[in-house]
C-alpha cells in the first residue's frame, strides 16, 4: 500500500513546499551524526522485533531538520505520518480524534509540541504510555469514563525549547536527540544536491558561499539558495560561482557570518543601549519591538554558537567577537 502523508493545514503548505528538497531516508540525510546513528539501531531493533518504534522526542532551533527526520523515520519503519502541531489541537476531544483514526504502526507527529495545553497534553499521557485513552460518557451523576484502546502508534514530537516540555511529558519519550548547528561542509552538500534538485549549476566556491551565511541551518540555506538563484538568472548566465553568491548574499543583506538585519539589530540595541549587557531577554525584547520567545528560539542559538552573545545569570552579554565584526570599538571593561 501507498503510505500517505496526512497533514493538517497548519503545516501543510510549508511541508508540500519543502518536501522535493526533504531527503527520504536516513542515509540521504546529511549531518545530525549522532541522532541519526542512533535512530538507525532504534528502527532496525523496531523492525526486527516487529513492533512500533518508542516514542521520539526531536529537540533544538527551527529549521534543523525536525519535520525532515520524522518523515524519515516514517519511511524507515514503513508507516503513514500524520502531521500536526501544539497550537493546532484545542480541545481534549480534538487530540483524542486524531489518536483514534491512526492505524497500527502509524506515526503522528507533533510539531511545537510544548504549545499543548495542560487538558491536550493529559490525553496523551495514557495514549503514550497504554496505548489508551479514557473518555468520559454520559452525564451528571451517571458519567463515567471508559477506556478506549489505540493502535500501537509513535508519536515524534519536536520542539524549540525542551525545557519548556512538562516532566511528565518528557518522561514518556523512549528517545529523545537534540539537533546541532550543521557545520559548514555539511551545508555545502545540502545546497549542492538542492542545486540539483532544482537544476541550477553551482560552482563549490557558490555552495561554500552559501553554506558559510545560512547561520548552521539547511532551511535557511535552501532559502538563501533559491534567492541567490534568483540573481544568478536574472543579472548573471544562470550558474551560481562564488562570485554570484557574494554579490547576491550582500543585496540580501546576509552577512559574512549569516547575520541579517534583525541579528545586527539585537547586537546594536545590547551595545548602544545596555551598554553590552548584561540585559535581560524581556527587556531586550520591548527595545527591539520583538517577542522575546522569538529572539530566545530564533535568534540567540546561533550569536551564542557564534561566540557573539554570551548568557549569565544576570542576563545577555554581548562578547568581544561581536564589537569586532560590527567594526565598534568595546570601551567598556566588561564585568561578566
Ligand atoms: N535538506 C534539508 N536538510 C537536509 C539534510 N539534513 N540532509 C539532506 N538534505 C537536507
Amino acid at each position: 500500500m501507498e503510505k500517505r502523508v496526512i497533514s493538517t493545514e497548519i503545516i501543510e503548505e510549508d511541508y508540500k513546499i519543502e518536501n522535493s528538497l526533504r531527503p527520504k531516508l536516513l542515509s540521504s540525510y546529511i549531518g545530525q551524526s549522532k541522532a541519526k546513528e542512533n535512530l538507525k539501531v532504534f528502527i532496525e531493533a523496531a523492525k526486527k522485533r516487529g513492533e512500533s518504534l518508542d516514542h521520539v522526542l526531536l529537540y533544538g532551533p527551527p529549521g534543523l531538520g525536525k519535520t525532515t527526520l520524522a518523515g524519515i523515520i516514517a519511511n524507515e519503519m514503513d508507516v503513514n505520518i500524520k502531521i500536526t502541531s501544539g497550537p493546532a489541537i484545542e480541545k481534549p476531544g480534538e487530540i483524542a480524534a486524531i489518536l483514534n483514526n491512526l492505524q497500527d504502526g502509524d506515526l503522528l507527529f507533533i510539531d511545537e509540541i510544548h504549545r499543548l495545553n495542560r487538558q491536550v497534553e493529559e490525553v496523551l499521557y495514557p495514549a503514550m504510555e497504554d496505548y489508551a485513552i479514557d473518555i468520559m460518557v454520559g452525564k451528571g451523576a451517571s458519567a463515567r469514563s471508559i477506556r478506549l484502546d489505540l493502535p500501537r502508534f509513535t508519536l515524534v514530537g519536536a520542539t524549540t525549547r525542551a525545557g519548556m516540555l512538562t516532566a511528565p511529558l518528557r518522561d514518556r519519550f523512549g528517545v529523545v536527540n537534540k539537533l546541532e548547528f550543521y557545520t559548514v561542509e555539511e551545508l555545502s552538500t545540502i545546497v549542492e544536491r538542492s542545486a540539483d534538485v532544482f537544476k541550477v549549476r553551482i560552482d563549490p566556491e557558490g555552495s561554500d558561499e552559501i553554506a558559510r551565511r545560512s547561520r548552521g541551518t539547511p532551511r535557511l540555506a535552501n532559502r538563501l539558495l533559491k534567492r541567490v538563484r534568483d540573481f544568478a538568472e536574472v543579472e548573471f548566465d544562470g550558474r551560481i560561482t562564488g562570485e554570484v553568491a557574494n554579490i547576491a548574499l550582500d543585496r540580501l543583506d546576509v552577512d559574512k557570518f549569516g547575520l541579517d538585519n534583525m541579528d545586527r539589530e539585537i547586537l546594536l540595541n545590547m551595545i548602544h543601549k545596555f551598554d553590552g549587557g548584561p540585559v535581560g531577554i524581556e527587556t531586550l525584547a520591548v527595545a527591539i519591538g520583538e517577542d522575546p520567545g522569538t529572539i530566545e528560539d530564533v535568534y540567540e542559538p546561533y550569536l551564542i554558537k557564534s561566540g557573539f552573545v554570551a548568557r549569565t545569570p544576570r542576563g545577555r552579554v554581548v562578547l568581544d567577537s561581536a564589537y569586532r565584526h560590527l567594526g565598534i570599538i568595546n570601551s567598556k571593561e566588561r564585568k561578566v
